[in-house]
């Protein structure tokens, strides 16, 4: 018997829900007074296969605590596995240490989840590409850039467009949206001075033509305003921007529109204004083709 629990960001439960047949159980999320957690779970689950899904934008380290009770309560409680369905994972971009004595955070995670009883997870567009080497269980990591590139054909008025990969890591993203655009991909480089702040180091050929700007996350904006500005400078004509996890952070999207932009999209891994493509149709026919569903 399978279930599928949403934690309090796990919005893509229901869809999910009835994309798979999976039948929705609920566990109660409460935060207290002091700022502590409460998590039950009135649900029988022992025995059963739990789908957990959450996503960890906005307060992720409140996420992060909430979904390890949940994890080790489902264990304690007799459930058979338990599959993390998590569409935006953080601390996602810091695996090592670049500054001595600097936590090297996403270690740190993986391992609360092995230790709290996770055996698998599906994760969206998950910034690194080794993520199979990071967790100690088995992750599933599903693109959403084929679904941005059909919304950008269908919505984005483009002529001869190029399509530029927000900085190196991007190469892999803006290489498959590039493809579905049937157009060529370029990169820029960029220089993170700190977490608001970057500096673009290198642009690549832009003059009169439409660009599509892509990268996984937009999280202060940084990048993305200074990628525009920088295309702007280079003669590019209409440029839009698409990532998957529009965390946007702060005044993040105030920025970019103050910048000027002809268009910006992203998916619901992270609920924002600019959430126009659903990746729950994705989760769940990658549910039903790894989970062995006929
Ligand atoms: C970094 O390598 C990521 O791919 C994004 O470029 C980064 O997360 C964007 O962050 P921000 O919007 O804060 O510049």
């Amino acid at each position: 018997m399978r279930l599928i629990i949403p934690g309090s960001q796990g919005i893509l439960a229901y869809p999910i829900s009835k994309n798979t047949g999976i039948p929705m159980g609920y566990a109660e999320l409460e935060k207290l007074p002091d700022g502590e957690k409460y998590v039950r779970i009135p649900e029988q689950v022992a025995g059963k296969e739990i789908f957990l899904v959450n996503s960890f934008a906005y307060t992720p380290d409140e996420m992060i605590i909430e979904t390890l009770f949940l994890i080790d309560t489902f264990k304690e409680l007799g459930s058979e596995k338990i599959i993390g369905i998590f569409p935006y994972f953080p601390y996602s971009r810091l695996m090592r240490r670049f500054i001595k004595g600097e936590a090297a955070k996403l270690r740190t995670v993986s391992k609360l989840f092995k230790t709290a009883g996770l055996e698998k997870m599906y994760v969206v567009d998950f910034h690194l590409q080794n993520v199979d080497e990071i967790f100690d269980f088995e992750v599933v990591n599903i693109s959403a850039m084929p679904l941005i590139a059909d919304y950008i054909t269908k919505n984005f008025e483009l002529d001869s467009p190029v399509v530029v990969g927000a900085d190196q890591v991007a190469e892999h993203w803006a290489k498959i949206v590039a493809e579905k655009l049937g157009c060529e991909y370029r990169l820029m480089r960029k220089i993170r001075i700190d977490a608001e702040n970057v500096v673009v180091d290198s642009v690549p050929e832009v003059a009169n033509m439409d660009v599509v700007i892509i990268d996984d996350i937009i999280s202060t904006g940084g990048t993305v305003v200074q990628a525009i500005k920088a295309l702007k400078s280079a003669g590019a004509r209409r440029i839009y921007a698409a990532c998957t996890h529009p965390v946007l952070s702060r005044e993040a999207l105030k920025m970019i529109y103050h910048v000027g932009i002809d268009g910006i999209i992203g998916t619901d891994t992270v609920l924002s204004p600019i959430s126009h493509v659903s990746v729950s149709g994705l989760i769940s026919e990658s549910i039903k083709e790894n989970e062995g569903f006929v």
